[in-house]
């Protein structure tokens, strides 16, 4: 496989993460131009929020690093990166019903079929700063089924779909649409991507309850701000804008 933005394509048949994978390649000073990391199978696969990430074979399981001084908005990148994957499953099933699940979640219908994590470092040695960016992409391809803890949460593209898609194929398309969006992100940052994002938005209009620092927020989702917050309508009318949250309950 050939890309121009990841000139470097690593693929490993079992690895603990590819996430932490990047991490240590990185403060080992192996990886020294754009790569991506694909794994087969994860054995330790990590979430958002320290959670577990069921990595079976059958799904797409990447790291991506970007070696960008620039790129240092983790919201932003989440929500730049969210919307690639959602292009890259759209392009290979046109009229699934996908969403965005504010931040990083890429819905099919009500379930989750894909996940985002962002990492970002500073990787100094006596000689060199090396400012990264790794992107962690999951996204549930073939899987037949899932553990019953997360069954009714998550989702295949396969279950979905009844048909099987070739992984390095989706990986082909999704590390080009990289290739092909980062100079726009590098340049107007997210300003491309809010109207992508408003339209297949998941929350939109639904009635939420925000967990956050202990408090809880109950208001109408209304669509995501120019810097990636989300924005809700409160009880009282006001609104309110959360740059991230511990927990969101869709109430209605
Ligand atoms: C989420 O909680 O939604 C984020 C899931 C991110 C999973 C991917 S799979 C490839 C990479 N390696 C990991 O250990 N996690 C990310």
């Amino acid at each position: 496989m050939h890309s121009q933005f990841f000139p470097n394509i690593r693929l490993y048949r079992t690895v603990e993460s590819t996430q932490h994978l990047a991490k240590q390649m990185l403060k080992q000073w192996i990886i020294t131009e754009n790569t991506a990391l694909v794994a087969k199978r994860q054995t330790a696969g990590i979430g958002r929020r320290g959670s577990k990430w069921v990595s079976s074979p059958g799904g797409l399981w990447c790291s991506l690093v970007i070696l960008e001084p620039d790129l240092t908005d983790n919201a932003a990148i989440t929500i730049w990166a969210g919307n690639l994957v959602h292009r890259t499953i759209l392009n290979f099933f046109p009229a699934a019903p996908l969403s965005i699940k504010w931040p990083n979640d890429v819905f099919y219908s009500d379930k989750k079929v894909a996940g985002i994590l962002v990492t970002q470092g500073n990787y100094n040695s006596p000689h060199k700063n090396q400012p990264a960016v790794i992107i962690g992409i999951g996204i549930n391809i073939n899987q037949k089924k899932f553990p019953p803890e997360i069954s009714e949460v998550a989702t295949s593209i396969r279950i979905e779909t009844s048909k099987r898609t070739k992984i390095g194929k989706l990986l082909h398309v999704l590390l080009t649409e990289f290739g092909k969006s980062y100079p726009l992100y590098a340049s107007k940052k997210l300003s491309m991507f809010i109207d992508y994002f408003n339209t297949y938005d998941y929350l939109r209009s639904r009635l939420i309850r925000i967990s956050h620092n202990k408090r809880e927020y109950i208001g109408r989702a209304s669509g995501i701000s120019d810097s990636g917050s989300l924005i809700v309508q409160l009880s009282d009318n006001t609104i309110r804008e959360f740059v991230s949250v511990d927990k969101i309950d869709i109430l209605h």
